[in-house]
C-alpha cells in the first residue's frame, strides 16, 4: 500500500503511463482555486504573449488563452509526454489557429527567443525543476525587459506545514535574485494542506 501511495505521489512530478493519465485528469479537476489566485496575480492582458512552465493537463493554458484573447499567444513546456498529450488535446483549436504552442521541455533550456514573452506563469512545478537558478536565469532571458513572472509553489505532501511554504518562498526568491531579476516579492495564500506562495519577479 505504501509503495502504491509513493508511486502515485511521484506521478505528480512526472506523470507517465496509465497512472500518469489518471493523475493528469485528477490535476485538471482539483487545482482550480490555486490557479485562479495565481492567474489573478499574473493578471494577463488581451494581446499578451505568455509562457507557462509545467502546464500539466493544460487547464491553465486554456484559462490563459481566454484572458489574452484572440490577439494573444500562449506557449508552454512540460517534461511529461503524457501531459503534453493531454494539454494539446485540451487546447487543440488554439494550437491549430496558431494561438498556442505546447512542447516537451524543461525551463533550464527553452526553445524561445530572448524577450519573447510579456509574462511567465508556473504553478506547482518548480519543486521538480532540476536547477532552480538555471531555470530562473533562462526564464529571465525569454522575458521581455518590462515583463513579469509568477511562480507558485504549494507544498501538497502529507504533513506539509507553513514551514515548508516558508522554505520554498526562500528558495524561489533566492533563485530569482541570483538570476538577476531586480524586483522580487512574494505573496501567500492560506489553503489546505499548507499555504501557497507566489514568487513574483520583474526585470525592471
Ligand atoms: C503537480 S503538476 C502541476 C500541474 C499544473 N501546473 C497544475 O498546477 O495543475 C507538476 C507538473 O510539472 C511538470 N514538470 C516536472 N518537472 C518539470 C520540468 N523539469 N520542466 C517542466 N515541467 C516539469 C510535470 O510533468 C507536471 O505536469
Amino acid at each position: 500500500m505504501a509503495k502504491l501511495f509513493a508511486s502515485v505521489v511521484s506521478q505528480f512530478a512526472h506523470p507517465r503511463g496509465p497512472l500518469g493519465w489518471f493523475v493528469g485528469h485528477l490535476m485538471a479537476w482539483k487545482n482550480g482555486a490555486r490557479s485562479r489566485w495565481a492567474l489573478d496575480l499574473l493578471s494577463p492582458r488581451p494581446g499578451e504573449r505568455i509562457l507557462e512552465v509545467g502546464f500539466g493537463p493544460g487547464v491553465d493554458v486554456r484559462r490563459l488563452l481566454e484572458r489574452v484573447g484572440e490577439s494573444g499567444f500562449v506557449a508552454g513546456v512540460d517534461v511529461s509526454v503524457e501531459m503534453v498529450r493531454q494539454a494539446r488535446a485540451r487546447n487543440r483549436a488554439a494550437i491549430a489557429a496558431g494561438r498556442a504552442r505546447l512542447e516537451r521541455g524543461s525551463p533550464e533550456r527553452l526553445p524561445f527567443d530572448d524577450g519573447a514573452f510579456d509574462a511567465i506563469y508556473s504553478t506547482n512545478s518548480a519543486q521538480f525543476w532540476p536547477d532552480l537558478t538555471a531555470a530562473m536565469t533562462e526564464l529571465r532571458r525569454v522575458l521581455s525587459p518590462s515583463g513579469r513572472a509568477v511562480v507558485v509553489v504549494q507544498p501538497m505532501w502529507r504533513g506539509a506545514t507553513e514551514a515548508d511554504t516558508a522554505a520554498w518562498e526562500a528558495k524561489l526568491l533566492g533563485a530569482m535574485r541570483a538570476a538577476g531579476f531586480s524586483h522580487v516579492e512574494s505573496v501567500r495564500k492560506d489553503m489546505p494542506p499548507a499555504p501557497a506562495v507566489a514568487a513574483i519577479a520583474r526585470c525592471t
